[in-house]
């Protein structure tokens, strides 16, 4: 993704130029109609700067971003991350930590109206270089009332074909919902709010992440060559800028301690590490699938004409 970060305006109400001159004896009351105004505006930028950085505070702590990301807080409260897609740039964030294993989740509100072309994603990544490993939730964009389709998909050792696209059941702009990975070493769980959709099993003898720390992304991006109808359906950069917003990012997860040395992992690991989907988990993911599924790589024999993936004929 090329980025590029624009210029923040941080008081549109005030330049330099409109700055009354001081008047340093001037009694209060009697200041012009002007100066009370820029004293007025000095201290909304003062409190503009201050509410700014410490907003950002938090996001600066946890995350290095990229491009346009704001940090803030909704109604309640809570801080919100949100990365803002135009013209000229997306955005994204990256947690400073690496992971080895762990359950990771975030809410998102998605692009609302019209985000055809756009792609939201939350995603474990080791890194750029071939052989990389990669778990992957994208919310890829539609037309104003078209369904959005959320695209999973893990790659071990830079193979990465083994996607599994479901759309949602919900309108994921209208509010925020809870996306969950679940990383162990026998399997990967991908949760939507309470239900899981997906399992990817590991097989001894199979490629499977679990070799390699990654780090925790969030992006938005201008995927009009991939994401709406196979390309079909571009940007429609008139409906920009456009909006995806994260809060509650939460990572319970073990990082690497250096070479040789055990995992460093928070008390209770257990919860996720042994984590294997129930039995009415496997029947959430029959009923996704049933359901919901928009694509599948297990069912793409156009894609796959020396034979499918070994895990596809396995449980
Ligand atoms: C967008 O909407 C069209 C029409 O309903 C649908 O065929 C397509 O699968 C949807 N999703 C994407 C990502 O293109």
């Amino acid at each position: 993704m090329r980025q590029r970060t624009g210029a923040h305006r941080l008081c549109p109400l005030i330049s330099p130029s409109q700055r009354a001159p001081p008047r340093l004896h001037a009694p209060r009351s009697r200041a012009s109609p002007m100066a009370r105004w820029a004293a007025v505006c000095a201290v909304a930028v003062a409190l503009a700067l201050l509410a700014a950085s410490s907003a950002a505070a938090w996001l600066h702590e946890e995350f290095t971003t990229e491009g346009n990301v704001r940090a803030g807080y909704d109604a309640r409260g809570q801080q919100v991350a949100s990365i803002v897609l135009d013209r000229q740039s997306g955005g994204a964030f990256r947690s400073r930590r690496s992971y080895l294993y762990g359950q990771f989740s975030v809410q998102i509100k998605l692009v609302p109206g019209n985000s055809a072309g756009t792609v939201a994603s939350f995603y474990l990544s080791s890194g750029d270089g071939p052989g990389h490993d990669e778990i992957d939730m994208e919310f890829m964009g539609n037309s104003t009332g078209q369904p959005v389709a959320l695209n999973t998909n893990v790659w071990a050792n830079g193979d990465g074909k083994k996607e599994q696209q479901f759309y949602l059941w919900f309108d994921p702009a209208a509010d925020y919902h809870t996306y969950t990975i679940i990383w162990n070493d026998r399997n990967i769980i991908f949760k939507v709010d309470d239900l899981v959709l997906r399992c990817f099993t590991r097989h001894a003898d199979l490629p499977y992440p679990g070799a390699k720390p990654m780090s925790v992304h969030a992006t938005l991006w201008d995927g009009s060559y991939w994401a709406t109808q196979r390309g079909k359906v571009k940007v429609d950069w008139s409906a920009a800028p456009f909006v995806v917003s994260y809060r509650g990012y939460l990572a319970d997860a073990c990082a690497p301690a250096g070479a040789g040395r055990p995992l460093a992992c928070p008390a209770g690991t257990g919860r996720w590490m042994r984590r294997r989907p129930s039995a009415a988990e496997r029947g959430t993911v029959a009923w996704a699938k049933k359901n919901y599924m928009r694509y599948n790589y297990c069912d793409d024999g156009w894609r796959f004409p020396k034979g499918f993936p070994a895990e596809c004929s396995r449980s």
